[in-house]
């Protein structure tokens, strides 16, 4: 059995893109692996966020993961912040990774533009904290987006650099997690090929039927098609690609079959597709505002992961501390 480890970025809500592109994969996987799953709150600092917005943002998403079901008995769901020892192998592996080398890293330089006035130390190291992210329980997998391969790619080298410097096979080397063809990118509802947060396009799982049929009615369209088959645009092949992942397979060959012959009303299609989008949200999103009323509940699923994701970090750092030439009191 495989370690997985996925990190999360403790801002915002998780919406469909979210779900689709990666939420679902997690929901089976956590099935054939052991998996940890973690809220990056640590790393959320970067930016300054308030001590409210750090609890409420870090709970809202473990709420969010529990009810579109991750199941805190079958993975590990913690947040990072609960697991000091991350920072004690943090602090390891910063004396052997180089200024220059995290100076050049993509996500280092866009966030120097994105915020010049806060270029921090823990900007920089970002990419050490992510590795430790990941050593700390020796994941074999981390399922992540491109942006996101760079640190990777750097956790390979902080990994091997250690264990190079220690003559051990200590660390093994994280590889990417791919969905395959279980990778699916939901696109915008404006004609953009990414529903994102920062897109300002996202429907949210905890979206109410109300906010979701206004986004949708809201989607763009084109003139419609004028001659068989034609082609779709990209606003057109958006909604479908939407609908595709929602909606029963007769419903997407009507609109299909429709659009083909041109008597396609696209006032009808995003009716369709916003009721579809709904019945798959609702589910969800009852389970998200029910779990938000149990505190006591998700109290202890946050201190049943705590323990579970300690247990395996102590462990990490003992064995570390031992190699370096530190005492294990
Ligand atoms: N950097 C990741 C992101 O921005 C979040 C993250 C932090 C992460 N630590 C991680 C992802 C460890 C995977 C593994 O999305």
């Amino acid at each position: 059995m495989e370690t997985v480890l996925s990190g999360i970025r403790s801002t915002g809500n998780l919406h469909l893109g979210n779900y689709f592109g990666a939420l679902k994969n997690f929901v089976k996987m956590q099935h054939e692996n052991k998996c940890f799953f973690f809220i990056a709150d640590y790393h959320s600092l970067t930016t300054h966020p308030t001590p409210e917005d750090i609890r409420k943002n870090a709970k809202q998403i473990l709420i969010e993961y529990v009810a579109a079901g991750l199941d805190p008995e079958v993975s590990t769901l913690y947040f990072q912040s609960d697991v000091p020892e991350v920072l004690e192998l943090y602090l390891f592996l910063n004396m052997n990774a180089y200024v220059g080398e995290l100076e050049r890293c993509t996500t280092f330089k866009e966030k120097i533009r994105q915020q010049p006035d806060n270029v921090n130390a823990g900007l920089l190291t970002y990419p050490t904290l992510m590795a430790a992210d990941i050593l700390i329980h020796k994941a074999d997998k981390v399922p992540v987006g491109k942006d996101q391969e760079q640190h990777l790619e750097m956790t390979r080298l902080f990994a091997s650099r250690f264990n190079r410097l220690y003559k051990i096979d200590y660390f093994k080397e994280p590889q990417a997690y791919n969905f395959g063809k279980n990778l699916i990118k939901i696109p915008g509802l404006d004609g953009s090929l990414k529903m994102g947060k920062s897109e300002g396009n996202a429907i949210y799982l905890i979206d109410t039927p109300e906010v979701i049929r206004k986004k949708v009615m809201r989607a763009k369209t084109d003139a419609g098609p004028t001659s068989p088959h034609q082609e779709k645009s990209q606003e057109i092949q958006n909604l479908f690609a939407i609908m595709e992942h929602v909606s029963s397979v007769e419903t997407l060959e009507f609109f299909e079959k429709t659009y083909a012959d041109c008597s396609i009303r696209y006032g009808d299609m995003k009716k369709q597709l916003a009721e579809d989008i709904i019945a798959f949200c609702n589910p969800i999103r009852e389970r998200i505002l029910e779990l938000s009323s149990q505190d006591k509940r998700i109290e202890q699923i946050i201190h049943t992961g705590a323990e579970k994701a300690r247990e395996s970090a102590r462990k990490t750092i003992a064995e570390v501390r031992e190699i370096i030439g530190f005492r294990n009191t």
